[in-house]
């Protein structure tokens, strides 16, 4: 007999696809309510293990952090929890299959932190672990749930990330890069921050079942494999190679600097 607890494969996508398009509905809502501001100031937050001092920088106004700052203090319960708990476990055997002992790792887009949280309980050695995130409250949620002063959350985006050149052995990404409003600038900048060598393991909803979403208000984004795959080399990192991580959609793409 079947758990009710347990979010199983055959219910994945049709799970995912609810928890996902929800949040683009709401915020394609947000974006036409607040269309016309642009770009805004940000402060960063200073005071960070990484090099960067005080700064502020301007921010793409993100159509989807609003719906993600909503659903933060809940982010980890219930049957959407379970799901991106179950995906996140899989991207971190993956990652420490691909890079058994990092020194410093970046999450791009990291929500709550579980990723890096669950990295660093299995990396004693590493120093530092660094998460990123649009969404101030996912920042707040991410700071509270780790007590491992090698773990540091900056609220900040994938298009222009605060992180130093050449400095992560590992920079991963999950079920963020959908979100972002620029995913060329994106993979660049995770480009930047590894170090020569260093893998990014890039995870989210990539197939060719998703094309015709890419017909209508996400046409711009890269959720097929040849899409994402292009992105990833024309930012200059090396052979990409994918892996089925949950149900149908959800995969992972590996690359090398
Ligand atoms: C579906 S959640 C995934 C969170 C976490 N990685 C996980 O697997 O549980 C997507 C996250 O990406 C963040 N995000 C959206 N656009 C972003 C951007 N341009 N730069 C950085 N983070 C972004 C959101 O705020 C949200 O926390």
């Amino acid at each position: 007999m079947s758990n009710p607890r347990q979010v199983t494969e055959s219910s994945a996508q049709a799970l995912f696809q609810a928890a996902a398009y929800p949040e683009n509905i709401a915020a394609a809502a947000c974006a036409r309510e607040t269309s016309g501001r642009g770009e805004r100031e940000i402060s960063r937050p200073g005071g960070t293990k990484a090099a960067w001092s005080r700064e502020t920088y301007r921010m793409p106004y993100d159509r989807d952090v609003q719906a993600f700052d909503e659903r933060a203090a809940s982010y980890e319960s219930g049957r959407h929890g379970r799901l991106h708990k179950e995906i996140s476990d899989r991207v971190v055997e993956l990652s420490l299959s691909r890079v058994p002992a990092p020194r410093r790792v970046l999450d791009v887009g990291c929500g709550t932190g579980y990723v890096l949280r669950q990295l660093a309980a299995r990396l004693p050695q590493a120093s530092e672990f660094l998460g990123v995130d649009a969404a101030p409250k996912m920042i707040e949620v991410a700071r509270s749930a780790s007590s491992d002063d090698r773990l540091n959350f900056v609220r900040g985006t994938a298009e222009r990330l605060p992180a130093d050149d050449s400095a992560y052995d590992l920079v991963v990404s999950t079920t963020s890069f959908d979100h972002w409003t620029d995913q060329a600038a994106g993979i660049r900048e995770c480009a930047r921050a590894l170090t020569p060598g260093g893998t990014l393991v890039l995870t989210d909803q990539f197939s060719n079942l998703l094309w015709p979403t890419m017909l209508g208000s996400r046409r711009d984004k890269a959720r097929t494999r040849s899409r994402a795959t292009r992105l990833i080399t024309a930012a200059g990192l090396r052979e990409p190679q994918w892996h089925p991580c949950y149900a149908v959609i959800i995969q992972s793409v590996t690359a090398v600097k």
